[in-house]
């Protein structure tokens, strides 16, 4: 059984570094002035990872499918480039969209694969079914944080180090650029960088793909609120929330929001009481969206070149590939 990076539960008060970590986010998020915010990761225990894997299935979602058609016409293109012995990724989850690149990696010889994740649950099921599906693959799994670490320990070179997904878009361009930079210390000259990139588009097409008519967005939204309740042992009212999502065509992003309907007093163990007043909001995501040069740039600010640069058909998604400055 693996360790679960966020998944800290059993006794409230225990003081691991996952929750240590968790309170200093809630501390530094919600009991400060100005926009209330909490990280993304806290989405991602078991249920939540299960009500995202929903999401990548919903008609309105198109990330996925646009990214999983380019990696499904492109992959022996990208298993060419460096002849790539080992594949690390960043935010794997699932890594179902992976298996179509692991795929054409094998058919080139022995490969290495190190799925890096946060949910040390998801992770577990991830490297248990790559096995059975692909026994010639050698999985070697990692539970961390990717805001702490982002090493790929042990990996065989040449590496091809991916970020799937537009997850890159969850962090705001600082953030981004110290992740990208940290990854750089990473790699090797003959390593490369795939990341999936999510393109502007029109605001309707966006907007539609993080508020689907089913409500599964809006029920991983509320999955955060879920997680401090379980692990801090906080009493966030669910009902007292209500799921928003909208498009920033200045900041070329989407920003989801949990909208407070009612005043509330939150009990935070370990912090205090947390009073929060109708009508204020609890930012809980960005998605940045790119276009070419803003990829461009945001690569060469991490410490990379991008050398391709493939898009799918419309709703377009992007896949960067990119290789470490000298
Ligand atoms: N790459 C997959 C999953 C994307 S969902 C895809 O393209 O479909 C984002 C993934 O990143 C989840 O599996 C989540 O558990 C993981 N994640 C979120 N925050 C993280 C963090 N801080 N460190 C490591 N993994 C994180
Ligand atoms: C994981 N990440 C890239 C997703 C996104 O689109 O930003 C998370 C997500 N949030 C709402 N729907 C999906």
């Amino acid at each position: 059984m693996m360790h679960d990076a966020l998944a800290v539960s059993t006794a409230v008060d225990a003081p691991t570094p996952a929750r240590t970590r968790m309170l200093a986010d809630v501390r530094d998020g919600l009991f400060r002035r100005g926009q209330k915010e909490l990280p993304p990761t806290y989405f991602y225990d078991a249920r939540g990872s299960r009500l995202f894997d929903e999401i990548t299935r919903l008609e309105e979602y198109y990330p996925t499918r646009a990214e999983r058609a380019l990696l499904e016409t492109h992959a022996d293109a990208i298993a060419e480039l460096t002849s790539p012995r080992a594949f690390a990724e960043l935010g794997a989850g699932t890594a179902e969209k992976s298996r179509v690149l692991l795929r054409a990696m094998l058919a080139r010889g022995p490969v290495q694969y190190l799925p890096i994740d946060v949910d040390g649950h998801t992770l577990d099921e991830t490297a248990r079914a790559l096995r059975r599906a692909l026994p010639a693959l050698e999985v070697a799994p990692i539970v961390a944080d990717m805001r702490d670490d982002v090493s790929a320990d042990g990996a065989r070179h040449p590496l091809l180090y991916g970020f799937l997904g537009s997850t890159i878009g969850n962090f705001d361009t600082p953030a981004a650029v110290a992740l990208l930079q940290s990854i750089r210390t990473s790699l090797r000259p003959g390593d490369r960088l795939l990341v999936g990139m999510d393109l502007v588009k029109d605001t309707r097409v966006l907007e539609a793909a993080y508020n689907d008519g089913k409500g599964v967005t809006r029920e991983f939204n509320l999955n955060v609120l879920r997680v401090l309740n379980r692990e801090l042992g906080a009493d966030f009212p669910l009902e007292a929330f209500e799921h928003r999502a909208i498009y920033d065509e200045a900041l070329a992003r989407i920003e989801m929001h949990l909208d407070v309907r009612r005043d509330c007093t939150v009990r935070v163990p370990g912090i205090g009481c947390l009073e929060l007043v109708a009508g204020e909001s609890i930012r809980t995501e960005i998605s940045c969206k790119y276009d070419r040069a803003s990829a461009t740039a945001l690569l060469a600010a991490g410490g990379f070149q991008l050398t391709e640069w493939f898009v799918s058909a419309a709703p377009e998604f992007a896949l960067a590939v990119a290789e470490p400055v000298e």
